[in-house]
């Protein structure tokens, strides 16, 4: 949530940057804009604007994540510097930089549990407005914590996210009611509400803490809370969702998502059921499945399963961009993603 700030000194590598360090992208992956065009005053006033002004922006990346990229913007700034009369490193990114040391920050092993509001630009290919982003409440560092998975949006999340933005992808969500199964930060199912026509969203998991954490993102994103609930559905058991205020449950839904949810092969007997579930008794028509290709055993588990439960994966021939071409839910494309559509074989 940007409020309007000065456009002047706008540029695309700049804009690039913004996007990336509001998302928290690893600092070694940030893409440090030119030397030349960092030393314009008017870029460099964009820049704190728009990544630093405490009064203009929300919300921050944690403090240590700023004081890290302020340094490698103001080590480039001043290795560029060749006039000592004409190139300057403004005052308002000094004195920023020198605000952030005096007050005690979180070390680095706090910072590493922390979780914190994140920003996640969305790709400009729909033509979304400037600044177009998802909020979640994440740590991107976080692998597991407190037994789940789930505290931070795993790159196969940003793929199905980065898919769905394709026009093909669009009309799978657009006045659909959809259905996430382990949503995690709850990522798709924001976007899907916020940015993808989504007639209404369910998101679900089996943690607790997990769906209370996206009920808080609904409300920091400003979405309709009658449109997007959150259920616990733990695989293999029946789906335990709260009524509405009129006491009714929602009884059908038109897709299922689900992005990283095939990493132990002993998740994949208690999934397969729940599938079934979804396409019998809740009249899923489709179940959109992103998954990172760490164990080929995990994945012909998972398939094989499909198979023998009369379930059709059909592979959907979606590469994500490269990272450098990336322009909004930057993520890793090192290990292989692949996206399915599966739908109840026709007997
Ligand atoms: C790797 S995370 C993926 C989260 C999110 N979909 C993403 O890609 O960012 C796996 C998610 O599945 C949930 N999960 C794991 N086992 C589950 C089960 N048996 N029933 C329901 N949810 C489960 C976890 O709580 C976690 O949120």
């Amino acid at each position: 949530m940007m409020l309007p700030a000065s456009t002047r000194g706008d540029d695309p590598t700049v804009r690039l940057l913004v996007a990336q360090y509001l998302q928290v992208v690893e600092a070694h992956n940030v893409s440090i804009p030119p030397g030349y065009v960092l030393l314009k005053p008017d870029v460099q006033d964009y820049i704190y604007q728009h990544m630093f002004n405490e009064t203009n922006i929300w919300p921050l990346p944690p403090t240590g994540y700023r004081i890290r990229i302020l340094k490698m913007l103001l080590a480039k700034m001043e290795e560029s510097m060749s006039d000592p009369d004409e190139d300057e490193i403004s005052d308002d990114l000094m004195g920023y930089l020198g605000s952030l040391l005096s007050v005690p920050h979180e070390s680095p092993l706090e910072q590493a549990q922390k979780l914190s509001y994140v920003s996640y630009t969305v790709p400009g290919r729909l033509g979304h407005e400037v600044g177009a982003s998802v909020i979640t409440w994440e740590n991107r560092g976080l692998i597991l914590s407190s037994g789940t998975t789930g505290f931070r949006t795993w790159e196969a999340a940003l793929h199905l996210a980065t898919y769905l933005a394709t026009p093909k992808g669009k009309s799978l969500i657009q006045g659909m009611d959809v259905i996430e199964l382990g949503s995690g930060t709850g990522l798709l199912s924001l976007y899907c509400l916020k940015y993808l026509g989504a007639n209404s969203v369910m998101a679900t998991d089996r943690d607790p803490a997990l769906l209370s954490n996206i009920q808080d993102c609904v409300v920091q994103n400003n979405l309709d809370p009658a449109r997007i609930k959150t259920g616990i559905w733990e695989w293999g058991n029946p789906f335990s969702q709260d009524g509405d205020s009129s006491g009714k449950s929602i009884q059908s839904f038109d897709v299922a998502l689900g992005a990283d949810l095939i990493y132990d092969v002993d998740l994949v007997p208690l999934l397969i059921p729940t599938l079934q579930d979804l396409f019998d008794n809740y009249k899923i028509k489709h179940f959109v499945i992103s998954a990172t290709l760490r164990n080929p055993k995990t994945f012909s588990a998972f398939f094989e399963a499909c198979g023998e439960s009369n379930l059709n994966a059909h592979e959907l021939e979606f590469e994500s961009p490269p990272r450098e071409s990336q322009d909004g839910l930057f993520h890793s494309t090192d290990v292989p993603i692949r996206t399915y559509i599966i739908s109840p074989s026709r007997l």
